[in-house]
Parts: C-alpha cells; structure tokens; sequence
C-alpha cells in the first residue's frame, strides 16, 4: 500500500516538473576510453559513455546503471531471482561534460545547395561509466532532472577482451534518414532486437538524416529519435558523413563524441580495440577538395595519428589481428562521375593503409553495399577466390561500401567503368552484419531489409602478411599469427 501511494506521489512530481524542457531524447550509448588502444591501466575506468540532449541545461541530470531489470520487473512484477544473478551494485554516472549547442542563424548548406538559416538551442550531456564488474546486458535510467521520472534502457557492453573461440559481431551502415526505403532497415532491427542479438556496435559509416540541419535542425533530432532504440542498445560508432561537413563539422561534434575524448572536440580520427579487431575511424572528407573543409594543418596532423595508430596497431597484432578503417566515401569507387578522382584525393591512405597491413576498409557515401577486391595503386591485387564468395589472402586491404541503409535517393547508377574490380554488388536498402570468426577468418553478411533476407555472404580468410615487406616495423615473433 504504501509503495504505491509513494508511486503515485512521485509520478505526480513527475508530472509537476515535465514542462521544465529536462526530457532526455537523442539518446545513445558509446564505448569509453577503456577500449582505447592507449589505455593502459589494469583498472576499469570509463568504460562507457551515455550521452542525451535535452532543450534546458538542466544541471540536474544524472543517469544509474543498474543491472539488468527483465522484463517482468520492469512490468512491475519484482523479480528478485534476476537481481541475485548479478553480482554488480548500481552505479551513479560521472558527468563528464555538458555541452551548449547554440546556433543563431547561421546558413548551413551542402555543397552550397539546401542552404537554410538554423536556429537550434540543445544540452548535449556525457556521462561515463565503469562497468567492468557487469554482465554484458544491463539497465539504465536516465534523469532528465533530479525529481523527473526516469527513462529506461537496457544496453549492451562488448566483452573487450575475450577468448579466442568467442565470435563478435557488429552491424554496419551508413547514408540513412527517415524515408520508404530508410524505414525498411528501422523495422529490420527492430527485429534484431526482438531476437535479442548482443552485437558488439554499430558501425556507422557517416551521413546521418540527409540534411540534419533542416527545419532548425529538427530533422536530424527526428532522426536520432527514431534510431534511439537501436543506437541506445548497442554502442553506436559514428564516423562522420560528408553531409555532416558544415563548419569543419562543428554540429555533428557537439552531438557525437566517440571515445569520450572530452579535450579532442573533433571525431577525426579515433580508434578502438574490441576482441580480435582494431578499428580505425577517418574523417577523409579533410582530404577530398569538394567538401571546403581543406586545411593542410589538419591533414598533416591527421595522416600523423593515422600512421602512429597504424604502427601500434601491427605492433599488437597478436591480440588484435584484424585491422579495420571506417569511413564515408570510399577511396576506389565504380558508377557515380562525383567519386571518379577520390583515388588521387586519398592516395596518402591508399599508401597507409597498404604499408600497414589493413585487413578492411569500411566505408559509405555511395547508397549501395559493395564489395572490391583488394586494390592499390588504382589497381586490383592479388587474391585467391572459391566459389565466387571466398576470398583467401588478399595482398592488399579490401574496399566495402555499406552505403545503403535507406534514403531518398536510391537505386543503381551508372554502369561500372571498371567491372574487374568488383565482387558484389546490391542497390538494395539494407546494412551489412560482420561476423569476426577467429584470427584468420570473418564473414560480410548482407541483409535487405526490403525482403527481410539474407543476401550472399562473403567470407574472407587472411594471415594478415601481405604488408610485412612494405614498412620496417620489428614484428618480432608476430609473423608467425
Ligand atoms: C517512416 O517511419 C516513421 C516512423 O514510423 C513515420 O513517421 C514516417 O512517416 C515514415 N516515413 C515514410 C516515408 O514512410
Ligand atoms: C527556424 O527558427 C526561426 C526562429 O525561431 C524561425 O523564424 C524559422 O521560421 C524557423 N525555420 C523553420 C524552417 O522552421
Ligand atoms: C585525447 O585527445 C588529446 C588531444 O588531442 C590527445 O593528446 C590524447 O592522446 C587523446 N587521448 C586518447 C585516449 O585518445
Ligand atoms: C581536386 O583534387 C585533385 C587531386 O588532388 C585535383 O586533380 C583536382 O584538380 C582538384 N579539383 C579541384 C576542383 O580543385
Ligand atoms: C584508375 O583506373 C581506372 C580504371 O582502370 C581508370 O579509368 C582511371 O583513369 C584510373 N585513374 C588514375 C588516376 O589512374
Ligand atoms: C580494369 O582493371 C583491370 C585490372 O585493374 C585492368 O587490367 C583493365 O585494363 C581495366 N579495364 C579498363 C576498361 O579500364
Ligand atoms: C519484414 O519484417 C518486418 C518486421 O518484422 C515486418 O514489419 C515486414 O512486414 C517484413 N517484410 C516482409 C517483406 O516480409
């Protein structure tokens, strides 16, 4: 009796305080520095971040993770049993930083088409956890302010370390917005999620909602919404879009902040170690003289952390064999007359990413999923295949383009100019699920969410050494992988 009398007290307090402009919307979850390559420490720091934004300051915020309330509980039947399985206690977020998205008429455009003035006042909020005594599914509650009723989540955290027989697994795509074909993917992962399946993240591969600063950038905010159930369940990775370029990406770096790197301010270039992988993510767009980003400055400094990172990574290839790149627009490119010269554009990463061995370069732009065979030097490399899906021993890293999880400007392009270079090919809405196997072996799976199929999968099996020639790295014992 009482507890219910107490339910209803505060659900009118909540009630009281909903116009105070502290909702928590565009949620979404992403790993911490504790799966930073530099992360050295033995003990268990940030490693999660929970970021949402909301129309006041709302100093008051704070967010608990709990473990994992089913769903019985959170129906209101109390379910201690679920609670007795975990061994973590709640914990209370660190507020990290809030962050003041101000615009006051500045004229966003891409490509200087769509141009509109935006008006837009948002608290973007980070918090960090340490969650390491916790299972891999958990609870949180965010709090809008401190007397609001909570919004609840549950999350997945990926296992960084993990044994060798384990698979991990990630989605990946990139070029989606709220359209027929966009919503299509919206309601495959809702399946997904239906089924409970604990991927390792979300690799998104730039171009969030097509233009997000339209209608005061409310569409993009309409966008984080609608994916909300998705980028706050798995960690969601966010490799910007050259639609994100306005103001060398000022808008897209006060919402996103990957690897909580609170002092960087900019998502240029960051890297992450999940299991058997290290990923890399780029920001070409620096790079590619259409998007009035160019800085040489920048560029210097970027093709620096890229190379370092590269470095460190062969260095740790024992533990991480596997080395992806993601990105937006792809360095080779079939079809459409704007991409015809990214080669020549992004040459200085063709050369790293060749020199060091990288397995996958992950990438977007074009709204198609694509898959080439090894290239450099605007050339294919060597390769073997088995029936047509299996791909052994690329000597270069592979190119695939996930670029089509649904927009408004779908369909084929022009004909290839070059056909050899591909291995497949699909203008289907739809996003990629990757399979890490073990040291040696990962498989692309393509799903079309139109059909709610599977398409043909690829598999591609590497013993990482194509590279050991093309840099004077002391790979010591790893040769050996
Ligand atoms: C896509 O789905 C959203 C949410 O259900 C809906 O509001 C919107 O009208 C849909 N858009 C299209 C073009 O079907
Ligand atoms: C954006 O906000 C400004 C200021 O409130 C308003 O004048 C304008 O009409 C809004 N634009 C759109 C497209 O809603
Ligand atoms: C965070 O950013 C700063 C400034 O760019 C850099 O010096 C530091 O190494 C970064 N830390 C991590 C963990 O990436
Ligand atoms: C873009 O860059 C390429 C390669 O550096 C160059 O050949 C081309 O002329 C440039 N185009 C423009 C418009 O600057
Ligand atoms: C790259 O190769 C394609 C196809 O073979 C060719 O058409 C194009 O001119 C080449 N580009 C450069 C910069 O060599
Ligand atoms: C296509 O590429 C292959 C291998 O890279 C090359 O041998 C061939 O000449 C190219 N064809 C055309 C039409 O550019
Ligand atoms: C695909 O799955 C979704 C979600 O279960 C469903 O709404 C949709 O009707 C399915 N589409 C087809 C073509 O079966």
């Amino acid at each position: 009796m009482k507890v219910v009398f107490l339910l209803i007290i505060l659900s009118i307090i909540g009630l009281a305080s909903s116009d105070d402009n502290c909702y928590p919307e565009t949620v979404y979850m992403t790993l911490g520095e504790y799966y930073s390559p530099d992360y050295s420490e033995t003990s268990c720091t940030n490693t999660l971040q929970i970021s949402f934004s909301t129309v006041n300051q709302c100093s008051d915020s704070y967010v608990i993770v709990l473990p994992e309330i089913n769903e019985a509980a959170t129906a209101g039947h109390f379910n201690s049993q679920n609670f007795l399985q975990q061994t973590a206690q709640p914990i209370l977020g660190k507020k990290q930083s809030v962050v003041e998205q101000s615009w006051n008429g500045e004229k966003f455009c891409h490509n200087g088409k769509n141009c509109e003035k935006v008006y837009y006042q948002k608290f973007v909020h980070y918090f960090t956890f340490d969650l390491c005594s916790f299972k891999k599914r958990f609870t949180y509650k965010i709090y809008g302010n401190i007397d609001e009723s909570p919004r609840v989540f549950t999350g997945i955290l990926p296992k960084r370390d993990r044994s060798s027989d384990e698979i991990q697994q990630f989605l990946a795509f990139g070029d989606h917005e709220i359209s027929v074909p966009g919503n299509y993917t919206i309601s495959s992962l809702t399946q997904l999620i239906q089924e409970n399946k604990e991927y390792d993240g979300i690799l998104f591969l730039g171009d969030y909602a097509y233009e997000f600063y339209n209608n005061n950038a409310t569409k993009g905010d309409i966008y984080m919404n609608s994916m909300e159930p998705f980028y706050s369940y798995w960690p969601y990775m966010f490799s910007p879009g050259n639609h994100e370029d306005c103001y060398n990406f000022a808008f897209a770096n006060q919402k996103f902040h990957m690897m909580n790197n609170i002092s960087q301010q900019n998502n240029n270039v960051f890297s992450f170690n999940i299991g058997k992988v290290h990923f890399l993510s780029v920001n070409l767009h620096y790079f590619n003289n259409g998007t009035g980003v160019i800085d040489p400055q920048i560029q210097e400094s970027m093709l620096q952390s890229v190379e370092k990172d590269l470095i460190t990574a062969n260095l740790n290839r024992k533990s991480q064999p596997w080395i992806f790149i993601l990105g937006h627009k792809p360095i080779y490119c079939v079809g459409r007359s704007d991409c015809y010269d990214y080669y020549v554009q992004y040459q200085q990463f063709d050369k790293l990413f060749f020199k060091y061995g990288v397995d996958i370069f992950l990438a977007a732009h074009q709204h198609e999923t694509t898959k080439y065979y090894p290239m450099y030097q605007n050339d294919t490399m060597p390769y073997q295949q088995f029936k047509q899906n299996i791909i052994l021993n690329p000597k270069s890293y592979m190119q695939i383009l996930q670029g089509n999880a649904g927009c408004n400007d779908m369909g084929p392009t022009d004909q290839y100019y070059n056909a050899t270079w591909i291995l497949s090919r699909s203008f289907d809405p739809g996003f990629g699920t990757l399979q890490i196997i073990n040291d040696n072996l990962i498989q692309f799976l393509n799903y079309d969410s139109q059909t709610n199929s599977s398409l043909e999968y690829t598999m591609i099996y590497s013993d990482h050494s194509y590279h050991i020639n093309n840099n004077n790295i002391d790979y010591g014992l790893y040769v050996n992988i």
